[in-house]
């Protein structure tokens, strides 16, 4: 068969021949047909990720863990956890047995891969318990997580969002009431956090940390003596660093609670937030963009940069 093949760590996968895969007795051959190529990919090929031991242990291997593709029977299943060194970034990919879920109806497989993505910013209800007509501050709106994230506050209700970026081109794309560009000195971030807040931040989905959410975080302690306003901010994306600084004062007189994406998800609320999002997915009230791209293409594909947003997914 053809794939994405991975040679070395910190190479560019070549599209080649690769030996078909043989399932066991408690696995399925998998007919990949999209595959949404992610920062995290990258990453775990570079070296650069904390999973990168596991997934590079044995090379050549074919890279990404999840996708969308056909059980033998024709059904139509997102699947992951395909067993090494085979990935999802080939026509066929093999699984352990039941793992994969089915594709609701009306959901092309393309659409399909980023469903996981706009889950991921249902944590502003899931996680910090989102109510309609709240103010929500969305760290990173130009990438895809964060431009979804914009779409599903919205849906859920938001009352005022304000999104941030690095490039105010990009930042005018993005449906918000306020923007701020994070690429400007700290005390000029510091008060257009203050200038854009309102009445406060209720929400912050923050797929940044780093210097734009360390500095957030110290705008958000109050200057003067004041009850403080509960600002709930989930911990969703690293693009701007793996660390910060948290200074004690952040929270103890700002008010600021701070989660991570996955609570409030298990198996009682998943398939109600799963299912909203198909929901708004089938009735075309939440539109994904996408750049779809051949497997042939894999190594101009993987180096393309200037997406604005846009996710790029391979079709097999
Ligand atoms: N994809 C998912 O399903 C998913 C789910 C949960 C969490 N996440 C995490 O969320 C984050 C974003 O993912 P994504 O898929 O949206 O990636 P993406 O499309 O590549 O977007 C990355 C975003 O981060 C910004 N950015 C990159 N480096 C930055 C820096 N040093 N300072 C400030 N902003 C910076 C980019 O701004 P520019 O537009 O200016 O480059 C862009 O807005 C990642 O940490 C990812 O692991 C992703």
């Amino acid at each position: 068969m053809k794939a994405a093949v991975l040679h070395e760590i910190g190479g560019i996968p070549h599209y080649e021949d690769f030996p078909d895969p043989v399932a066991a007795d408690d696995e399925v051959i998998i007919e990949v047909k999209a595959v949404a190529v992610e920062t995290v990919d990258k990453r775990i090929a570079a070296g650069t990720h904390y999973a990168s031991r596991r997934y590079t242990a044995q090379l050549p291997a074919i890279p990404a863990f999840d996708g969308v593709g056909t059980l033998p029977d024709g059904t139509l299943v997102g699947f992951g956890n395909p067993r090494l060194p085979y990935g999802a970034l080939a026509e066929r990919t093999v699984v352990p047995r039941g793992s994969w879920a089915p594709i609701p109806d009306g959901i092309d497989p393309a659409t399909a891969t980023v469903l996981s993505t706009a889950i991921t910013a249902m944590s502003a209800r899931t996680a910090a318990g989102l109510v309609p007509g709240e103010t929500v501050l969305v760290q990173g709106a130009t990438g895809v997580a964060g431009r979804l994230a914009v779409k599903v506050a919205r849906l859920l209700g938001a009352g005022r969002i304000v999104a941030t970026g690095r490039d105010d081109d990009q930042l005018r794309e993005v449906k918000a009431d306020a923007v701020i560009n994070t690429a400007v000195p700290d005390e000029e971030l510091t008060q257009a956090y203050l200038d854009a807040r309102g009445d406060g931040y209720d929400v912050v989905l923050d797929f940044l940390w780093g210097r734009p959410t360390e500095l957030l975080l110290r705008a958000l302690v109050p200057r003067t003596f004041a009850f403080p306003r509960p600002t709930r901010l989930v911990q969703i994306g690293e693009s701007a660093g793996a660390g910060l600084t948290l200074a004690a004062e952040s929270l103890r007189t700002s008010g600021v609670e701070i989660y991570g994406a996955a609570r409030g998800l298990g198996p009682e609320t998943m398939p109600e937030v799963y299912g909203q999002v198909v929901a708004w997915a089938q009735s075309g009230e939440l539109t994904f963009d996408l750049v779809k791209v051949p497997l042939s293409d894999i190594g101009t594909a993987w180096q393309r940069t200037g997406l604005r947003g846009r996710r790029l997914v391979v079709v097999p």
